[in-house]
């Protein structure tokens, strides 16, 4: 049973208004916002790991400047959202100690490897494509800061994903080993890429009151139907075969039909046993403590300046 001001937010909510950082919101909005948002920015940061793998091993100087471009935005990213999550009363630094100690997630994807250059490929195009799959339909989420920080980093993911179709397109429309390298990378990528949208709305926990409080847009599951449905003619202009023997066009329902991810696989991976887990989290607790020094640094010049201000 809904308390006048519960009903009176979930007014708000039906009638498309923004919910703003200062207004009233039921702890469970709050709560489940932080730990959406948090866990979203945790995915950007750890995101630049598998393909800030590569910066140094780019076949040119130009791939190169892409890929640092890329990882740099996805660096903004983070912060974009971090400061999106602060807004909700919780610090950087808390948001930080769990995901290092793994009580907070990053996106599942991250934790697969980054073989070979094929792959950098497949992630701007797959990955990125599934994020902005994803992301599009967040700048209507009703969270203010959280989708105002959508619309900005949306601008930016077309040209993660298109940089990243472009190496395919270079690939597949190359010798007949680079050729084999795409179609090795799409066949590693293609269910990862997923998983990214979530378990299937009858496993999804949150989504029902994410629906509800229209944090979440659309279901996992129509995500997931429209990124096959877009990205299926794209692998065949690239003459690429999806690795799915069950993938047919479904005239009646105007999509594809296709096979599921392996969802044991799945949470698996997202309960930290997956191929990466270890190095990308252990990456990110040795940059913390490797950085300490410097924040340190900075704490110190900041007291001494308040001191010298307030004397
Ligand atoms: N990876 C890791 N965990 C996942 C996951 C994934 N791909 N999909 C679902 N989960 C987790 C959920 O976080 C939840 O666990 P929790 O309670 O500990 O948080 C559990 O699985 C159940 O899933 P639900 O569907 O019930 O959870 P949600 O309603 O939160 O839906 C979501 C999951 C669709 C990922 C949603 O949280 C979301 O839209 N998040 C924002 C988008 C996001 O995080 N995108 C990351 C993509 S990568 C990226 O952005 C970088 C890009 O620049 C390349």
């Amino acid at each position: 049973e809904l308390s006048p001001q519960e009903r009176a937010f979930q007014e708000r909510i039906d009638r498309g208004e923004k919910i703003e950082p200062k207004e009233w919101m039921p702890e469970g909005y709050r709560k489940t916002l932080i730990r959406q948002v948090g866990q979203h920015a945790h995915s950007e940061i750890v995101g630049q790991l598998p393909e800030g793998n590569w910066i140094t091993r780019a076949p040119t100087l130009e791939r190169k400047a892409i890929l640092l471009a890329k990882v740099q935005d996805e660096a903004g990213h983070g912060l974009y959202l971090y400061c999106a999550a602060e807004t909700l009363g919780v610090s950087r630094d808390q948001l930080l100690a769990k995901l290092h100690d793994g009580s907070m997630k990053y996106s599942s994807i991250f934790n697969y490897p980054t073989l070979n250059w094929a792959d950098i490929g497949a992630v701007g195009w797959l990955v990125d494509g599934a994020a902005i799959m994803n992301q599009v339909q967040l700048q209507k989420t009703s969270y203010g800061p959280y989708a105002r920080a959508m619309i900005r980093i949306c601008k930016e993911e077309s040209f993660h994903q298109r940089q990243g179709y472009d190496i395919m397109m270079k690939m597949a429309q190359g010798t007949a080993e680079q050729k084999a390298m795409a179609q090795d990378a799409l066949d590693r990528f293609w269910y990862p890429a997923l998983m990214m949208f979530g378990p299937s709305d009858k496993d999804s926990v949150h989504s029902a009151q994410s629906m509800a409080w229209k944090i979440k847009i659309n279901t996992n599951d129509e995500l997931r139907q429209k990124f096959v449905d877009q990205t299926v003619p794209q692998a065949e202009y690239l003459g690429l075969k999806i690795p799915d023997p069950n993938l047919k066009w479904n005239e009646e329902k105007k999509g594809y039909d296709f096979s599921e991810p392996d969802w044991s696989e799945f949470f698996e991976v997202i309960a930290g046993n997956g191929p990466c887990n270890k190095e990308r989290l252990g990456a990110r607790v040795k940059a913390w403590e490797d950085g300490a020094w410097f924040r340190d640094g900075l704490l110190a010049h900041a007291e001494k300046a308040e001191a010298r201000r307030a004397a």
